[in-house]
């Protein structure tokens, strides 16, 4: 059984070949959402020549490896981690009940899980349309500590499902679990090129498997990373971060990331169904072939065509009233990325 570990992304200065080779993470998916910021790197230098958009390229292969993809109605049952002020726990709430909200304007969050609707299993049936919110587990004092493992990650789910009162329920079919850390909240690897990953839990620790991801809020340890365009690194001089769309730059940064998760987990819930990769241990998956990219033009060091409102926040999509940014993810079908603010479609 393999576990954890060498779980960070190094960054992607690597030549094509080798960077199909090097770049991926671990069994469980790991990522930085800010783009690849290095002079003269660019998502072409990893994915070979673009096409219609740079992260376009038929050197990608994303392959089907034959496993399950969520195809029953979505419920995403939330752990709340350290100290969650409501109005936070909202705009989250808001975002994954956007996801499968009808009636929203253009260009929808709705439009944007579209994409990863277009995955299915073996047998032709689609990732589900419907992603609900589930139901919601406050682990207020800290039970596993400041300072999280990947193993005690699935510690921290195993007691949510097992406390006395109101335990989350045990749902393998339709449940994914997503475990959400405060910014006081260090977690195995966090800030070192990760800011949220995704796998399923182990029987041994949890009594069952469950596709779980964590995502912590980096306000604190490192928002130029896991918060960018919202807040920028210190190393680059000059870059002004941008106005997040619910003026919570650490909040607003984890819901791209928290849409990168459960989109792979939609996708790939037990590791052996979608991902490009020669090995199942270091996928690469259906949101980290676009991170980084947020609309038409995206990729190298820019983030594409986003959009500005009459306040000055920048958002790529709506949803239940809220406006969000969000990175595209992998359509197999065109093999590019996109998302519903694509300006050419
Ligand atoms: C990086 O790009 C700049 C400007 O295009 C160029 O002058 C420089 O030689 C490049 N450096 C390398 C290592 O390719
Ligand atoms: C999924 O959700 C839809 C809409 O709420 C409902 O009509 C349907 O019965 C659900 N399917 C299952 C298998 O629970
Ligand atoms: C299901 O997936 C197929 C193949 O990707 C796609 O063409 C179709 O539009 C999808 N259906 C829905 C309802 O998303």
């Amino acid at each position: 059984m393999r576990l954890s570990g060498d779980v960070r992304r190094p960054v992607l200065l690597l030549p094509a070949v080798l960077a199909l080779v090097l770049l991926p993470a671990a069994p469980a998916d790991a990522w930085r959402p800010w783009p690849h910021l290095k002079p003269n790197a660019s998502a072409s230098d990893i994915f070979g020549q673009s096409k219609k958009y740079e992260g376009s390229s038929e050197f990608v292969k994303l392959k089907y490896h034959m496993g399950p993809v969520l195809t029953a109605n979505i419920t995403v049952h939330t752990i709340w981690y350290g100290v969650w002020p409501k109005a936070q726990k909202k705009v989250i709430r808001e975002f994954i009940s956007s996801l499968s909200a009808t009636g929203v304007k253009r260009p929808s969050v709705a439009g944007w899980w579209r994409t990863v609707q277009m995955y299915t299993d073996q047998t032709g049936d689609n990732i589900s349309q419907i992603v609900r919110l589930g139901q919601e587990k406050n682990d207020r004092f800290y039970s596993h500590g400041k300072s999280l493992t990947r193993l005690s990650v699935q510690s921290v789910i195993k007691s949510a499902i097992s406390t006395r009162t109101r335990p989350l329920p045990i749902d393998p079919k339709n449940g994914v679990y997503l475990l959400l850390t405060a910014p006081d909240v260090s977690v195995q690897d966090f800030c070192n090129n990760v800011c949220g990953f995704h796998y399923f839990t182990f029987p041994s620790i949890v009594g069952y498997t469950l596709p779980y991801a964590w995502v912590g809020n980096s306000a604190k340890l490192c928002p130029g990373q896991c918060a960018y365009p919202f807040a920028v690194p210190d190393y680059i001089p000059g870059l002004k971060p941008l106005k997040a769309p619910n003026g919570d730059a650490g909040v607003d940064g984890m819901v791209s990331v928290i849409a990168h998760e459960i989109a792979e987990l939609a996708s790939n819930p037990l590791a052996n169904a979608w991902y490009a990769g020669q090995d199942p241990s270091f996928p690469v998956e259906i949101a980290d072939l676009c991170e980084g990219i947020y609309g038409t033009g995206g990729g190298g060091s820019y983030t594409g065509q986003m959009l500005e409102d009459g306040d000055g926040t920048t958002y790529n999509m709506k949803g239940i009233r809220r406006k969000f940014l969000v990175q595209w993810v992998w359509n197999h079908v065109v093999s590019y990325c996109t998302g519903p603010n694509a300006l050419d479609q």
